[in-house]
């Protein structure tokens, strides 16, 4: 392969521009020649490519969201978008194209794979909440954040006494909720795996209370929502004065943490080694400590188990 394309899609990841960075210089290192694809399947159905150089890609690893802009689009979900989209490829000599996104984007990269354009799928959105892969681009940093606010409204719960609740992002998953409610001692946390009632909630903190406890923390994942109602519920039935705060798009930016820039790289570098090898219509993941690949259609068939015990840890822990 000589020519090769790169984009970003889906939601934006704090790491997604430290794996272009990745995949622009490895596959210069090659000899490749990299083409820039902007705001995802857009771009390539709208033919906005445009060349790349190692310098294209300087002072980006520290940065947050994606120099490439990123979006969703439904026209890619169409045959005729697709066509179009493989088109463009052929008439900018784009031979491999490395997909950074969620599972959403690697579909996507599956129709490309069977229209002729090998794709390479790298992992990137803060939710964690893709199968095949334990870890992917932009967990670290936004759970990061996330502790970051969340002990800030800690500081003014703390002060009046407050039951503070609080929702993470986490569209289906609950994975930033649990990590990110164990790191900050959250009293109970509600994600979309596991269904907890309303009236355990209630008696944890009516026990808690009892034990002197005075302010509480309750994560909620955005999976479940209701953060408002929620709060609403625990003052009518404890007397705790309680506020509601939706972390929101906060915890998608920012500079990536060191556990980002490292994995966005490794996935980045090993993204092209792969098409560099011949090889498309895979994912690369992070699995055990070691960088993976899988079968596109394999790996969005793959089910990641939520970790229970985690949960459990977090609740235990915190009385
Ligand atoms: P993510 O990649 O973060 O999961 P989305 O689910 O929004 O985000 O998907 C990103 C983009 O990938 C969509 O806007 C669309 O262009 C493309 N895509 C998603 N699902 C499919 C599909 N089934 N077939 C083709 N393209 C898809
Ligand atoms: O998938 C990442 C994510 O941040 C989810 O946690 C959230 O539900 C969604 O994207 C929000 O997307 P947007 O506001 O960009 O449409």
């Amino acid at each position: 392969m000589k020519t090769i394309g790169v984009l970003t899609s889906g939601g934006d990841a704090p790491g997604m521009n430290a794996a272009v960075r990745a995949v622009v210089r490895t596959a210069i290192s090659l000899g490749m020649t990299v083409k820039g694809i902007r705001r995802g399947y857009a771009g390539l159905i709208e033919n906005d490519i445009f060349d790349m150089d190692s310098r294209s890609v300087c002072d980006i690893i520290n940065r947050g969201g994606t120099v490439l802009y990123t979006a969703r689009c439904p026209k890619f979900r169409t045959e005729e978008g697709v066509l179009e989209a493989v088109e463009n490829c052929k008439k900018h000599g784009i031979e491999g194209l490395v997909v950074i996104g969620g599972d959403g984007s690697f579909k996507g990269a599956l129709q490309l794979s069977r229209h002729g354009v090998p794709c390479i799928g790298v992992p990137g959105t803060i939710d964690n909440d893709i199968g095949c892969t334990e870890y992917t681009i932009g967990f670290d940093t936004a759970m990061n954040t996330a502790i970051e606010m969340i002990d800030r409204i800690r500081d003014t719960a703390q002060s009046h006494e407050r039951c503070s609740v609080i929702e993470v992002m986490g569209r289906h998953a609950g994975y930033i909720a649990v990590q990110t409610g164990i790191a900050v001692g959250a009293t109970a946390i509600m994600v979309p795996e596991v269904p907890v009632s309303m009236e355990s909630i209630i008696r944890k903190i009516k026990t808690a209370q009892r034990n002197g406890k005075k302010h509480f923390i309750v994560i909620v994942a955005e999976g479940v929502g209701g953060v408002e109602d929620i709060a609403k519920q625990i003052m009518a039935a404890t007397d705790i004065d309680s506020r509601a705060t939706v972390l929101g798009h906060v915890q998608r930016g920012g500079n990536p943490t060191l556990r980002d820039r490292l994995r966005a790289t490794q996935m980045g570098y090993e993204a092209v080694q792969l098409l560099n090898q011949g090889k498309g219509n895979r994912v690369v993941a992070y699995q055990g400590s070691s960088v993976v690949n899988y079968d596109i259609e394999d790996a969005l068939q793959m089910k990641k188990c939520f970790d229970e015990r985690m949960l459990k840890i977090a609740l235990e822990t915190a009385i």
